[in-house]
């Protein structure tokens, strides 16, 4: 029988991750941030001084091996590694989530990704979370949701998460970041984000977390039996 796979996409803000760690605590599978994955090319370009935007240089960074990307896990936590080294506290910043944005369009970087993300979810089971899992990485995914909420309340969210780490950045600025991501994740020529035919989709809007969380892991017992 194939491992259990559980595929996560949705647009950033949504809560994807932090949902996906208490859906794998529950089922005691692993969890694949797949952004954190973009995230550790984007710092890559960033640190080589390679404009994320020249797709040229990212592309030679990548098919030259300057930009290997792997995972792993210690005490079941994600540790993202870019060349080897633990990158996973240096990719949390606006500016790594902007290059993963740009780096995600090009056709050697969703490659070379990709591969490594099948990899991993054969091998094991899995949840994946991300913009193009239940539509390219894993099409046989056991279970697949779109997880989604309105831009105004993942705004909110957002603005929350900023001041409880001491920045406060008005509303209005936070969500017109949301707006230019959604627009740039949603219209790229390259497996665009996009809901897969069969996948669920899961509002979070005006439900809590919890329920979101109680939400997935009644699908996956109805699909899975768990
Ligand atoms: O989920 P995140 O914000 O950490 O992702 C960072 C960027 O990576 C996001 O703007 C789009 C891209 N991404 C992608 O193209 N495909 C994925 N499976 C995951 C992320």
């Amino acid at each position: 029988m194939k491992p259990l796979t559980i595929a996560i996409d949705g647009p950033s803000g949504a809560g994807k991750s932090t949902v996906a760690d208490v859906v794998c605590q529950k089922l005691n599978i692993l969890h694949l941030d797949t952004g954190a994955m973009y995230r550790a090319v984007g710092l890559c370009a960033l640190e080589m001084g390679i404009d994320p935007y020249d797709e040229a240089a990212v592309s030679r960074m990548c098919e030259e091996g300057k930009a290997l990307v792997d995972v792993k896990y210690q005490d079941g936590k994600q540790i993202t590694l870019l060349n080897g080294r633990d990158v996973s506290p240096l990719i949390r910043t606006q500016e790594v989530g902007g290059a993963a944005s740009a780096v995600s369009r090009y056709v050697p970087v969703r490659t070379m990704l990709v591969k490594r993300q099948q990899e991993m979810a054969a091998a094991q089971p899995m949840l994946l979370d991300g913009r193009d899992i239940g539509t390219v990485v894993l099409p046989d995914a056991t279970v697949k949701i779109f997880l989604t909420a309105s831009a105004e309340e993942r705004a909110r969210r957002r603005m929350l998460q900023l001041q409880e780490k001491g920045t406060f950045t008005p509303f209005e600025e936070v969500l017109a970041e949301v707006n230019a991501r959604d627009l740039q994740d949603t219209t790229r020529d390259l497996t665009p984000l996009r809901q897969a035919e069969d996948a669920i989709l899961v509002d979070g809007t005006n439900i809590t977390f919890d329920e979101t969380v109680e939400i997935i892991l009644k699908l996956v017992e109805e699909k899975y039996g768990k």
